[in-house]
């Protein structure tokens, strides 16, 4: 099998591009290093990958076509190839202020790929989704086969759009795809946009955490690694058409995740809480039932653990 995966410098990429190579599988990195965050770290992410002799990184942005196509020559075709497509713009809050981030990136960049893969026969594509797809929905568990045709934030109607084009896909020329719905990941590298993060910045600094929804958050929580297991058995598998979640399936109160950071940081956190953000929602439980079954999918990190190894990660890489 050999790997063209978008946003390599990428929180999910890098990780995921980290256990590709070190089972011997030849990787392609495509990413533009934009500068939505801190675009250091994503330089650190590359520079590891680029120690592996199986790494090649192309530098590029999705939607400009020559760059991407470079990516894809590398690539090649045939049936051990794939396309592992995680490059978009992320961010519920972010796609409240820049709906054109999320459609340049997530709509046309996804066209662009799904496009190539299927013009340059390439083996499958596994691309990622997100658990922001199923909305505010009353159901406790979160299922695949839940309704998701009504969206409440644009970052989730695009990767909506992204499962029903892949579908399309399937069924017109016979590509083979799966969209993976990912459940708030955190660890080690991880990105700086996201709470885990903003939490541990703001406790280290003497600043107040912003805790939304007045606490009362619910997430399933799942740690990074236990995702680019899920990610690669994906690839491996390689199955025909279907959309799979990939949780710890071990929904956690926000306010414990918090408690967690603040027992491993030795201090505690002043708490601004304030209301639910527009387009966010009380609570995500994933069902990974599926998962299970279709990919031997086998989370083992409970936030116990991922925490302590997120801020051991945090204070050595800031050195703080
Ligand atoms: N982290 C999570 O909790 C989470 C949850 C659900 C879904 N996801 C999805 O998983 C994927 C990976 O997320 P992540 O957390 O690693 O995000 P990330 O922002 O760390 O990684 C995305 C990478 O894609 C690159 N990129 C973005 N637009 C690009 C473009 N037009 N051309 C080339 N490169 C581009 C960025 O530079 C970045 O390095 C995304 O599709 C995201 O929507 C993430």
């Amino acid at each position: 099998m050999k790997v063209l995966l978008t946003g390599c410098a990428g929180f999910i990429g890098f990780h995921t591009s980290q256990r590709l190579l070190a089972s011997g599988v030849e990787v392609v990195g495509f990413d533009n290093f934009n500068p939505y965050y801190d675009a250091t770290l994503k330089e650190r992410r590359a520079e590891q990958l680029q120690e592996h002799s199986g790494f090649q990184l192309v530098r590029g942005n999705l939607v400009n076509p020559e760059e991407l196509d470079s990516a894809f020559d590398l690539l090649g075709s045939g049936d051990d190839t794939r396309v592992c497509h995680l490059a978009a713009q992320a961010g519920v809050r972010h796609s409240i202020e820049h709906p054109e981030d999320f459609v340049r990136d997530n709509l046309v960049g996804f066209s662009e790929v799904i496009e190539r893969c299927r013009r340059r026969e390439v083996g499958g594509l596994v691309y990622a989704s997100t658990s922001s797809v199923y909305g505010n929905q009353s159901e406790p568990l979160l299922h695949e086969e839940l309704r998701t045709d009504g969206q409440v934030s644009l970052y989730g109607m695009t990767k909506k759009a992204n499962e029903l084009q892949a579908g399309v896909y399937h069924d017109l020329y016979g590509l083979r795809c799966t969209g993976l719905r990912f459940f708030t990941v955190y660890g080690p590298w991880g990105r700086p946009d996201m709470a885990l993060f903003l939490f541990t910045d703001a406790i280290l600094s003497s600043r107040p955490i912003k805790v939304f929804g007045h606490g009362q958050m619910q997430r399933d929580f799942t740690y990074v690694e236990d995702i680019a297991a899920g990610v690669t058995a994906a690839l491996e598998t390689n199955l025909a058409n279907e959309v799979i979640n990939l949780g710890r399936g071990n929904t956690q109160e926000l306010m414990r995740y918090i408690e967690l950071v603040e027992t491993e940081l030795g201090q505690e956190a002043e708490k601004e809480f304030l209301p639910m953000q527009p387009g966010d929602v009380v609570r995500t439980s994933a069902d990974i039932s599926k998962a299970r079954r279709l990919l031997d999918y086998d989370p083992q990190t409970d936030i116990d653990a991922g925490i302590p190894a997120f801020v051991a990660w945090y204070r050595s890489y800031y050195d703080r």
